[in-house]
């Protein structure tokens, strides 16, 4: 088939189209390389350097299927910034989708966000569950699902929303882990941890955040539909602390920031309900210790 992925040069991204590639589909990559970089594409994917904002009619035509993860996708920026996320994840969305229906692109997957239902009352979290984002960007992920909702039923296309939680592995230039690192490397005997390190939450290795997308893909019936995509343990941010410290071989002091959370927006318990997605057939194969040991490798040497 005739794949576009938008993020493509990305960290979820370039991992799908890797992926892709590997199941023989012709993979095209649009990406305007805000963040992402041109040597994650997958040297059998066509690289396109483009602007999700722009008319992209063209670049869709004769795709069978588009996978959206072009994004600002940082939730802390978008307290100090939230046009930022208005701008490149709504307004981005809902040129793309225009652009998707000219081209007569009939199959979206979207990659959404667990920061969509905001502090739940349920935990585990089902899809079910009322969503009201405490971030600009969880508000900004939550409307690009209703859009796709709405082009899927006005416009008989087909969509998939995935509600990722945090996701983690190699590539990956942002996140609790990549900060940790960094900070080590800087100074290995005290790291500041933002908030009070209690923050508790699901995080899952790239791997099986990309073989969830495939297997949705492949397999939803319904014309739209919603699916959580996460492990089913929690983490607190003082044993991911301890755990890349041990796998730097350093011990040193953490000093908190104090606040509960560690920054607006920031949701301090966090486990999703991934019954839906488990009964199409996708389980989590690697372990979060497994995950954060590749990742570490992986930062050490790149
Ligand atoms: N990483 C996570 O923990 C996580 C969790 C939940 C959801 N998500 C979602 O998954 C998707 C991928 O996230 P990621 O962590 O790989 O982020 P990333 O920053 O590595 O990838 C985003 C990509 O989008 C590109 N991009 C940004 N603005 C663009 C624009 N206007 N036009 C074209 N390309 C543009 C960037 O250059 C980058 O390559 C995002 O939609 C994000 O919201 C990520």
């Amino acid at each position: 088939m005739k794949v576009a992925v938008t993020g493509g040069a990305g960290f979820i991204g370039s991992h799908l189209v890797d992926s892709l590639v590997m199941d023989g589909h012709e993979v095209y990559v649009i990406d305007n390389l805000a963040t992402g970089r041109e040597e994650n594409v997958n040297k059998k994917a066509i690289f396109m350097k483009r602007d999700i904002r722009h008319d992209l009619s063209n670049e869709l035509e004769g795709m069978d299927a588009l996978f959206h993860l072009a994004a600002d996708p940082d939730v802390r920026t978008s307290a100090q910034d939230p046009q930022k996320s208005l701008d490149v994840n709504v307004l981005g969305t809902f040129s793309l989708l225009e652009s998707c229906r000219k081209a007569n692109l009939m199959r979206v997957v979207l990659a959404s966000t667990s920061t969509v239902y905001g502090e739940t009352d349920v935990i585990p979290t089902p899809e079910t569950h009322p969503c009201k984002p405490i971030s600009n960007y969880g508000a900004s992920k939550l409307a690009c699902e209703a859009y796709l909702s709405s082009y899927c039923s006005t416009y008989g296309m087909k969509g998939t929303a995935l509600r990722f939680a945090n996701i983690f592995g190699e590539r990956s230039a942002h996140g609790i882990m990549f900060d940790f690192y960094h900070k080590l490397m800087h100074d290995g005997k005290r790291m500041e941890i933002l908030g009070d390190g209690k923050q508790d939450k699901s995080y899952l290795y790239v791997s099986d955040c990309v073989s969830a997308m495939m297997i949705a893909w492949k397999k939803q019936d319904a014309q739209y539909d919603v699916f959580n995509v996460g492990s089913n343990k929690t983490v607190q941010v003082n044993e991911i602390a301890r755990l890349v410290s041990r796998e730097l071989n350093l011990s040193p002091e953490f000093h908190y920031t104090g606040t509960p959370r560690g920054w607006a927006g920031d949701v301090k318990l966090m486990l999703l309900d991934n019954s839906k997605i488990e009964k199409l057939g996708w389980a989590q194969k690697v372990s979060f210790v497994e995950g954060v040991r590749n990742y570490v490798k992986w930062l050490s040497i790149s």
